[in-house]
């Protein structure tokens, strides 16, 4: 079986009922995104499959043979970070370092999504979202971190949003 991963090709024989996940760290050896809890609470397994944010302990992997898969892995631009990554060091966005990978991609996601207009609980104004610290807040809450370094997880990501 075939995936595309960061843009390369990658060729595995899992078992058919592996996960994307298991799929990334066990089969192809891409241990960026995390296992947190295996049962889709946590969020630090978060990948992007054609441009959108999922929980890839969630996800089968043979169902995602011909999509573009997006790890922490294949978000710099070669040599350099992406916008997130430099903001979450600049804010000191994390402690263990654990829940970041997972934080960065769902924060990718979030932020195009967002810009396509698309509403959360906490928006106010639906005819003029705006992206405040509360809707960050909300749209990144499927991400959790037992450091709670959330105040500087939103700092890094409402920097990268007003840019
Ligand atoms: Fe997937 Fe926790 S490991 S949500
Ligand atoms: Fe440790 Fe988030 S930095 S879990």
């Amino acid at each position: 079986m075939e995936w595309t991963i960061n843009g390369r090709a990658y060729h595995a024989e899992p078992d058919i009922r592996t996960t994307v996940l298991d799929l990334l760290r066990e089969h192809v050896g891409l241990t960026g995104a995390k296992k947190g809890c295996d049962h889709g609470q946590c969020g630090a397994c978060t990948v992007l499959i054609d441009g959108r944010r999922v929980l890839s302990c969630l996800t089968l992997a043979v169902m995602h043979q011909g999509d573009a898969i997006t790890t922490i892995e294949g978000i710099a631009d070669g040599d350099a970070l992406h916008p997130l990554q430099r903001a979450f060091i600049a804010h000191d966005g994390y402690q263990c370092g654990y829940c970041t990978p997972g934080q960065i991609c769902s924060a990718v996601g979030m932020l195009d999504e967002a810009a396509k207009g698309w509403a959360s609980h906490a928006t106010g104004d639906l005819a003029a979202p705006v992206l405040d610290r509360a809707e960050i807040s909300e749209r990144m809450s499927g991400n959790l971190c037992r450091c709670a370094a959330y105040p500087n997880i939103v700092d890094a990501i409402a920097e990268v949003a007003e840019a």
